[in-house]
Parts: structure tokens; C-alpha cells; sequence
């Protein structure tokens, strides 16, 4: 049994719905499971990480563990470890690699040093920038046909949430990736000019990108973010290391198949732009 966390999310999500295709036995986990929306007859658990104490139903009879970072780790994969899970694959971040000393490359760096603790099997995924992040302008999309954005010439190879899934899964379900760190990217770069075009071709529009200043656009994430995520984003977008922009054989290397395009995300989930 694979117990999925974050199975609500853009690749928890994807990863529950690629292991139900394969038929491998799954569970998903989330904090509200009446609030969850996932097909009827999916095993639901509910449990939360800031609570380890309650995902011993979860964890009971699981195998092997797609876990999220949450800063609870330590006593997380304790818990998971008692349970008799035997491997893990954590969702971490390029940002451990490219930027250490971030507080996103910090935190992420935790979770993995908490998961290398366990004892357990473990695999680590590091993908750099989601296709999926393009989701906060869905209420500016609804609004007109204008989508305002900061550094509309740095191109970052997004990668589709299935991809990171793919990898996952992969890992979760085959041998070979015991202590593997997976660096993960898309398939060539974009920027957010060709981001707003291929948005609107997945939904029958005309957009058109604005450039605005990263002040500007701090002020309007600031409404649905932390300071200091709305902080380390702009940081991150307007300081694109080498390695970020870089686009990286791995996804296809682990699953055999390439990464998908952003063109295909914004098709694929053309719906949350309608
Ligand atoms: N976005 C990027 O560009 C990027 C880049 C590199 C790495 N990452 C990593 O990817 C993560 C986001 O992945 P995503 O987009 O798939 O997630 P997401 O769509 O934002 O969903 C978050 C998921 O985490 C679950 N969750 C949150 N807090 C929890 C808790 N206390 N206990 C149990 N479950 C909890 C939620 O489940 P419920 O609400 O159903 O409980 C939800 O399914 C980031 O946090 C980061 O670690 C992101």
C-alpha cells in the first residue's frame, strides 16, 4: 500500500490519480477529507503532519510514503518508521541545491536531513519551478484579458506537476532509487510573455502579459502569501541561477518519457482558467 500526501495538491494529486491508472493499492491523505473532492471509492485518510500522532491510521499497513515538506519531518518519518513504512519519496526543492542558504533551501534541506535520520529507504525529488504557479492568475484571467507579472523575459523550464508524479511513482513503485536526489526541470524554457499566450490558446483567448514591477506584484502576493515566501519568490525570479534555467534530462532518464510542455499543463488544466 502507497500512502499519498498532498493528495489534494497539483502533484500529490496527479500521483494518486497515475498509481489508481496502474492499479497499485493507494491511499490518499488530507487534513479534511469532506473538503477533499477526490473520486468516491479512493481510501481517504484523514491525518495532519503538524500532529504526528495522527496519521497512525494512515500510516497502518503502508509501505511506502510520498511525503510533502512541512517542517514537521522529524517526528513525521518517527512515526511513519514505527508503522513499518519501509520507503520514502519526498517532495523537496532545486532550491536546496541552488539556494542554500534561502529560507526555502533551508527548510527543505531540514526535511531531507530529518528523512536520511529515519533509517528508512528514501528518494528526493528537487524540481525548480512549478507549470502549476501560473494558477495565481486564474482570478486575473476570469477579470480581462490582461495578465500582469514581473520579469517578463526570464524563462524558466516549468515543469508539469504530472512529471514530478511520474518520477514518484517511479520511485515509489520500482527498485533502484534507494538514496537517488533527482534534480528535476520541464522541457525548455519559458517565459511568462509565452506562459500568458499558451494559457490563453488552452482556453480560446486572446492574453496579453504586462510587465509590472516586482514591488507591484509583491503587494498583490502579499494577499495570499506569507512576507517571506512573497520575499524568496520575487528573489528567486528575478536572480535565476544557471542551474535553474537549466533544463534537465532527469524526468525522462527515470520514467522513459519526456517532460511534458507547459503548453500541455495549460491544456491539461485548462478548466481553472474558464
Ligand atoms: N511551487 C513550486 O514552484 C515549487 C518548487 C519546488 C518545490 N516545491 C515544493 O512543492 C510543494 C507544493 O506542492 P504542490 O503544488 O503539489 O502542493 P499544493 O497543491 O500546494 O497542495 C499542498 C498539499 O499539502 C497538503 N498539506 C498541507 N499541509 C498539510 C499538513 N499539515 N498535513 C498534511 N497535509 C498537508 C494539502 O492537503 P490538504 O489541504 O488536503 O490537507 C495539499 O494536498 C511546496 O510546498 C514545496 O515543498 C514547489
Amino acid at each position: 500500500m502507497i500512502l499519498v500526501a498532498g493528495a489534494t495538491g497539483n502533484v500529490g494529486g496527479e500521483l494518486l490519480r497515475q498509481l489508481r491508472a496502474e492499479e497499485v493499492p493507494v491511499r490518499a491523505l488530507t487534513r479534511n477529507p469532506g473538503r477533499a473532492a477526490l473520486p468516491a471509492d479512493v481510501d481517504v485518510v484523514e491525518g495532519d503532519f503538524a500532529t504526528p500522532e495522527s496519521l497512525a491510521k494512515a500510516f497502518s499497513g503502508v509501505d511506502a510514503l510520498f511525503l510533502m515538506m512541512s517542517g514537521h519531518e522529524a517526528a513525521v518519518v518517527e512515526e511513519a518508521a514505527r508503522a513499518g513504512v519501509r520507503r520514502i519519496v519526498l517532495l523537496s526543492s532545486m532550491a536546496v541545491e541552488t539556494r542554500p542558504d534561502s529560507m526555502i533551501g533551508r527548510v527543505h534541506r531540514e526535511a531531507e536531513r530529518a528523512v536520511e535520520a529515519a533509517g528508512l529507504e528514501w528518494t528526493f525529488l528537487r524540481p525548480g519551478q512549478f507549470a502549476s504557479n501560473t494558477r495565481a492568475w486564474a482570478s486575473q484571467i476570469a477579470e480581462g484579458d490582461v495578465v500582469r507579472t514581473p520579469f517578463a523575459a526570464v524563462g524558466l523550464p516549468a515543469i508539469h506537476p504530472g512529471d514530478i508524479a511520474a518520477v514518484a511513482r517511479t520511485a515509489l513503485t520500482q527498485e533502484g532509487h534507494a538514496e537517488a536526489v533527482y534534480p528535476l526541470s520541464g522541457p525548455r524554457s519559458i517565459t511568462p510573455v509565452e506562459q500568458v499566450e499558451a494559457i490563453g490558446a488552452a482556453i480560446g483567448r486572446k492574453l496579453r502579459h504586462e510587465e509590472i514591477t516586482p514591488e507591484q506584484a509583491g503587494k498583490e502576493m502579499a494577499a495570499y502569501m506569507p512576507a517571506e515566501i512573497v520575499t524568496a519568490t520575487l528573489d528567486f525570479l528575478g536572480s535565476a541561477t544557471a542551474t535553474e534555467t537549466q533544463v534537465l534530462p532527469t524526468v525522462e532518464a527515470v520514467t522513459g518519457k519526456p517532460a511534458r510542455t507547459f503548453a500541455r499543463w495549460a491544456r491539461d488544466n485548462a478548466d481553472g482558467f474558464r
